[in-house]
């Protein structure tokens, strides 16, 4: 192939890979652990519709839904090695490189997506979402998915006292373990791709995670109970390989990156309709005996929990959450 230089264009600058100023030809991976009809794979299809057409398929993006070719256990490795080229895990999976993303933990903190979204763009949730670079990833734009529910397989849940000697599995350590541990329950943290076998075999007696997660891996099939609890979040961010992102010439990243903002626009515009839709499949079904909170129920809840943000203040840090808390006014 002889390629054509760009007469008079300098606009090139930093692409590593062989094309010149034109839009390098790749195949990029995405891996998550999700099912399809939700937020996250709806947000990665529409990436990849993005990329691939306005690049007239030279850039492709695979996407490898349900943990089909890495879950939670190796997707952070192989980021950071470059074996693929985006994540986008559920924030407190990361709490072990770095506690502050702890944050979508912390007891009814955000009030919607929409404060979730407000924080995470905001100047002290980039500077979490870039807090990884001494690895080699970065995170670059977050993805809504909602509040959790709690789900068990024991008994009805309507006050704290309920929780009693129960074990949940959570998504990762620390404040959900403290969150549990406050209300007398345990807690062991399993990765998603193992959760249904996890529930069904009673290694754990319940978990919680949003409508649209519930729904899709049908964990109601091997839970008794559901109480609406929109406690914690899940929230994500997309992260890429450092390496990979600043090696695409110009050409390539416009794409790249404007495939990643249409992305993040599905993501966030889906994330309320998937999770309420959801919730009406789980009433439909109705393997679940389904407990909705009054306000002095909630209330209960949000007291019992309240140590959770004096042990966390340090580690996550007191402006952090002050952040957080205002980020939606
Ligand atoms: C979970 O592990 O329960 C979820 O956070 C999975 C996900 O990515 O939504």
């Amino acid at each position: 192939i002889i390629m054509l230089a760009a007469c008079g264009d300098d606009s090139s600058s930093g692409g590593s890979s062989g094309d010149g100023d034109g839009v390098e030809e790749m195949t990029l991976k995405f891996a998550h652990v999700v099912a399809e009809n939700t937020p996250k794979h709806q947000g990665a299809l529409a990436m990849k519709e993005y990329i691939e057409a306005e690049s007239d398929g030279k850039i492709e993006l695979e996407i490898y839904p349900n943990s089909s070719l890495f879950g939670d256990q190796d997707e952070y490795q192989n980021l950071a090695a470059n074996n693929i080229q985006f994540i986008a895990p559920d924030l407190t999976k990361f709490v072990g490189n770095n506690p502050q993303f702890n944050v979508p933990a912390l007891p009814f903190l955000f009030e919607d997506d929409a404060a979730a979204i407000a924080f995470w763009d905001g100047e002290k949730g980039q500077e979490i979402l870039t807090s990884l670079t001494d690895d080699g990833v970065l995170g670059l734009s977050m993805w809504p998915n909602g509040g959790k529910q709690i789900t068990n397989n024991k008994r009805a849940i309507d006050s704290p006292a309920d929780f009693e000697g129960l074990k949940f599995r959570t998504q990762g350590g620390q404040v959900l373990e403290s969150l549990y541990s406050e209300l007398g329950a345990g807690s062991e943290s399993i990765p998603f791709g193992e959760l249904y076998t996890a529930l069904d075999q009673g290694v754990v007696d319940g978990q919680e995670n949003t409508f649209s997660n519930i729904e899709s891996k049908k964990f109601d099939e091997v839970q008794s109970h559901m109480t609406v609890m929109n406690h914690t979040r899940v929230d994500y961010a997309v992260f890429t390989n450092t390496e990979f992102w600043e090696s695409m010439n110009d050409a390539t990243r416009e794409i790249v990156e404007a495939g990643l903002a249409e992305g993040t626009r599905v993501a966030r515009e889906e994330a309320i309709k998937l999770n309420e839709e959801a919730y009406e499949i789980i009433k439909e079904r109705g393997m679940v005996e389904i407990i909705e909170l009054t306000p002095e129920q909630i209330e209960e809840f949000r007291s019992a929990l309240e140590p959770v943000y004096e042990e966390y203040e340090e580690a996550i840090g007191a402006d952090v959450i002050e952040a957080a808390r205002t980020a939606s006014e």
